[in-house]
């Protein structure tokens, strides 16, 4: 039988990237962007690639927590999910009390809360289905506090900790459902530089940057091997294993140069 899953931001970078090696492997896509436009022009290039594809895409602000009930309701109405993917999400870059109050509370109400609410909703409608996969994207900024990406990297925090913590009481409680966190590092090759003035950050061309592709394989293979966490890149593998022996000033040291405009 056809497999469903709703990718949020699937019409972009890594989510589009995702999107292309699930519908290798036969998934039928529902898409929630805010671009309508950018929807239809992701939808037409993969259906060139791919003709029998299956996707449809509704834009749909995911701050207004009025959304979550609207892509409940077209979620069920297609037959449900076997897979929900929270990669919606953005960033601004700039010191804290420099930026508006109103875009930080944007980042927090798309990346954190409205996750949340998409992950409270869904959840119990596959545990009545008799499963699922939720896969909720972090970043690597979850594991340190980050300067230059003081919200953003708070936002990330919240993700990875509820994602975790979740994951383990649905396998304590014997659920049919799964929750895997996701945690790149900097992309290189996606508009999210861009979109949070941050093209000239050095993490983005640092030795642990990867690209779309690099992440989307990376999370196939570890929702394939049912892992409850991925780091993606081998690069930031190794530095996030080597960090847990280095002293914290080191830690606080090269994240703050990591972080700096070049
Ligand atoms: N790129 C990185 O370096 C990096 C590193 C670690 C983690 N991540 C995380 O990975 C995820 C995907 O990022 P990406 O690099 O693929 O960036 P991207 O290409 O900018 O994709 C972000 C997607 O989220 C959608 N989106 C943003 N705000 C939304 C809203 N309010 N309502 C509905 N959809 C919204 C965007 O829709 P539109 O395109 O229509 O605006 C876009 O499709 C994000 O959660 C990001 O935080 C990225």
């Amino acid at each position: 039988m056809t497999q469903t899953a709703l990718i949020s931001g699937g019409s972009s970078g890594i989510g589009l990237a995702l999107s292309e090696r699930l519908l290798e492997r036969g998934f039928r896509l529902l898409w929630v962007s805010l671009d309508e436009d950018e929807i239809a022009h992701a939808r037409q290039s993969l259906l060139e690639r791919h003709p029998d594809a299956e996707i449809e895409g509704r834009a749909m602000n995911l701050a207004d927590p009025q959304s979550v009930a609207r892509l409940v309701q077209w979620a069920q109405g297609e037959g449900g999910l076997d897979l929900l993917v929270n990669n919606a999400g953005f960033g601004v870059y700039g010191p804290s009390v420099s930026l508006a109050v109103e875009a930080e509370q944007a980042m927090i109400d798309v990346n954190a809360r409205a996750l949340h609410a998409m992950t409270r909703a869904f959840l119990p409608l596959m545990e009545a289905a008799g499963g699922g996969t939720i896969i909720n994207i972090a970043s690597n900024s979850a594991f340190v506090p980050t300067p230059g990406l003081a919200v953003y990297a708070a936002t990330k925090a919240f993700v990875r900790h509820y994602s975790n913590a979740l994951s383990q009481e649905l396998e304590q409680s014997g659920s049919p459902v799964r929750v895997m966190t996701v945690c790149p590092s900097a992309v290189s090759d996606t508009p999210f530089k861009e979109r949070a003035a941050a093209k000239d950050v050095r993490t983005f061309s640092s030795f642990s940057a990867t690209t779309a592709g690099e992440v989307a394989s990376d999370i196939l293979k570890g929702y394939d091997r049912g892992a409850s966490e991925v780091i993606t890149g081998a690069a930031m593998r190794r530095a996030m294993w080597l960090m847990r022996f280095s002293p914290a000033p080191l830690v606080r040291w090269l994240t703050q140069r990591e972080t700096q405009r070049i």
